[in-house]
């Protein structure tokens, strides 16, 4: 059996290592592919490959035609957008993620360009502070739950919107919830977004609902540049000089945003949120355990398919 790694943006070298040692130790062959730069490269590597470890790699229909052999596609991560599921279906290949392995890396980098943001940017003029500052989490999933928790230590207070998920939990966790998506913007100074690409997610985050946000508002995305309207994010930033907007996803037209508010806006240059060796070797070795479990045993207890 071959197992295939392939990420385009690598894992760190050590969580490789950990992914090598189950596979090896199932008795299967490893294959690694880092840094492609053609989709040739991908189709010819996993022609051969009885299961797929990825992070945010596509795998579509012709990813899945030239998979002769393909049985199991993992997700090192939690976002499986860039798996065409429908077509994995058709394929019979099995897809999972690995839900909550990166979710701290992600939270951690919420606060670091929060921070960014309310000190302008590091501009060298006089900022704010998170603490007092009222914080919405936007979906309150395994990263809006670790936002949650870092957030009390900076003495924010926590209000969090997610229609899937129970009351108690959020209560539990010392978070009020929210019921109606207009109060999330209007009520917090700081929106951290953590909603999933989906079809009702799409573009679900626009003018309307920025321009609610009250004076000096930030909000921050770590989740999918494609659950912003990007036109409406524009429109929102000229005529409201006071909001701020961060992201660790960058927008298609960043390099035009930043120009026209240069000191408003932050966007690392690669997604960086779950890229810290913790992240990797929980996701990585995560998502090898999960192959084997399924190519040996038949478990597949994480399949979002
Ligand atoms: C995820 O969905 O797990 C995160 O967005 C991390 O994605 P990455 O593995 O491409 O860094």
């Amino acid at each position: 059996m071959k197992v295939l790694v392939a990420t385009e943006k690598p894992f760190a070298p050590v969580a490789v290592q950990g992914i090598k040692d189950v596979i090896l130790d199932a008795g299967y062959i490893l294959e690694v592919l880092e840094k492609y730069t053609e989709k040739s490269q991908l189709l010819d590597a996993v022609s051969d490959a009885d299961a797929l470890i990825i992070r945010s790699d596509k795998v579509d229909a012709e990813v899945l035609d030239a998979a002769k052999n393909l049985k199991i596609v993992v997700r090192a991560g939690a976002g499986y957008d860039n798996v065409d599921l429908q077509a994995a279906t058709a394929h019979g290949v099995c897809v999972e993620n690995t839900p909550g392995q990166n979710s701290n890396a992600v939270a951690e980098l919420v606060f670091g360009i929060a921070v960014m943001a309310v000190r302008n940017m590091y501009n060298g003029t006089s900022g704010t502070e998170l603490k007092d500052k009222s914080l919405g989490i936007h979906a309150f999933g395994q990263v809006g739950r670790n936002v949650a928790r870092i957030a009390k230590g900076f003495g924010m207070n926590v209000s969090a919107l997610d229609p899937y998920c129970p009351d108690e939990v959020i209560v539990e966790a010392g978070v009020t919830p929210v019921k109606d998506i207009k109060s999330l913007y209007a009520d917090n100074q700081v929106v951290s977004l953590h909603i999933p690409a989906t079809a009702e997610t799409r573009g679900s985050v626009g003018y309307d609902l920025i321009t609610l946000m009250p004076k000096g508002g930030v909000l921050i995305n770590t989740a999918r540049k494609e659950v912003i309207d990007e036109e409406g994010l524009i429109r929102a930033l000229r005529e409201r000089p006071d909001i701020k907007y961060v992201a660790d996803v960058r927008p298609d037209r960043a390099d035009e945003i930043i120009a026209e508010f240069p000191d408003r806006v932050f966007f690392t240059p690669k997604k960086m949120g779950a890229q810290t060796a913790e992240a990797n070797i929980n996701a990585g070795i995560a998502a090898a355990r999960q192959v084997v479990a399924f190519l040996r045993d038949g478990i597949d207890r994480f399949r979002v398919n």
